[in-house]
């Protein structure tokens, strides 16, 4: 099972500070060094939102990361043409599409691809003519997961935030959303990933999801990187996903 490290809390924490100080030499903590250490910590990939208000990452973190950073690169981004833009000039390794309103704190709900259909199939194929493996950031839902293999995207990631959420006696349920949804996408082809409030507590629960290939976690390593460092946050992250069966 691979992980896929968000680092946009790292930029969110700069631009608490520099958002109207773009250029100071001050400005800091480095959204290029945190994927440089999340590398060193063994993640093996970095996952970045460019959001339509650029309240976090900035275009030209995007693109220095690309650069300088090996590791495959993960967009998130909304199905707008001015991201489809980013995305053909950025060329990362994967775009992840996500709904996207200004109001939210973070992503809060899955993209409806049943709704949204002919949209995000259209954003779909001019992705993929151009070599960028696409994702789709959904419910659970197996109405979501039959609208997302019509859309030709080769993976989806499952929504995990209901389940991170639920209180006890109640994530057995999500577990059981989520296994359906899992069993679902792999029959119909899909590659099947996972994120959205995964931390070092709830990652075991998961561990009966079948046909998980990659988990997106961001905030929890955030958070953990402030007591032990960036990479041994990562580190950890990635031994206790050891465990996970066939990883
Ligand atoms: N996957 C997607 C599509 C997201 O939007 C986010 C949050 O930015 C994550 C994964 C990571 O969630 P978290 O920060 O809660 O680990």
């Amino acid at each position: 099972m691979l992980l896929g490290v968000n680092i946009d809390h790292v930029a969110t924490l700069r631009q608490a500070r520099y958002a109207l100080l773009p250029d100071s030499p001050n400005a800091e903590p480095s959204p290029l060094q945190a994927a440089l250490d999340a590398r060193d910590g063994g993640g093996d990939s970095i996952t970045i939102h460019v959001r339509g208000d650029r309240r976090h990452m900035q275009d030209r973190d995007a693109f220095e990361i690309r650069e300088h950073c090996p590791l495959p690169l993960n967009l998130e981004m909304g199905v707008t043409a001015e991201m489809t833009r980013l995305a053909l000039a950025l060329m990362p390794d994967f775009v992840c599409l996500v709904p996207e309103t200004r109001e939210e704190v973070t992503t809060e709900g899955g993209l409806d691809v049943a709704g949204r259909l002919a949209e995000v199939q259209g954003c779909v194929e001019t992705l993929r003519e151009r070599g960028i493996r696409v994702s789709l950031f959904i419910d659970p839902d197996l109405h979501q997961i039959e609208a997302a293999a019509a859309t030709g995207a080769e993976m989806v990631e499952l929504h995990t935030g209901c389940f991170a959420n639920a209180l006890d006696g109640c994530w057995e349920l999500e577990v059981d959303r989520l296994s359906g949804a899992a069993r679902a996408g792999h029959s119909v082809g899909l590659q099947v990933n996972a994120g959205h409030g995964i931390n070092y507590s709830n990652l075991l629960r998961l561990f009966t999801v079948p046909h998980l290939a990659e988990l997106n976690i961001g905030h929890s390593i955030v958070a953990r990187a402030m007591r032990i460092g960036f990479g041994p946050a990562v580190r950890e992250m990635k031994d206790l996903m050891a465990a996970y069966p066939g990883a």
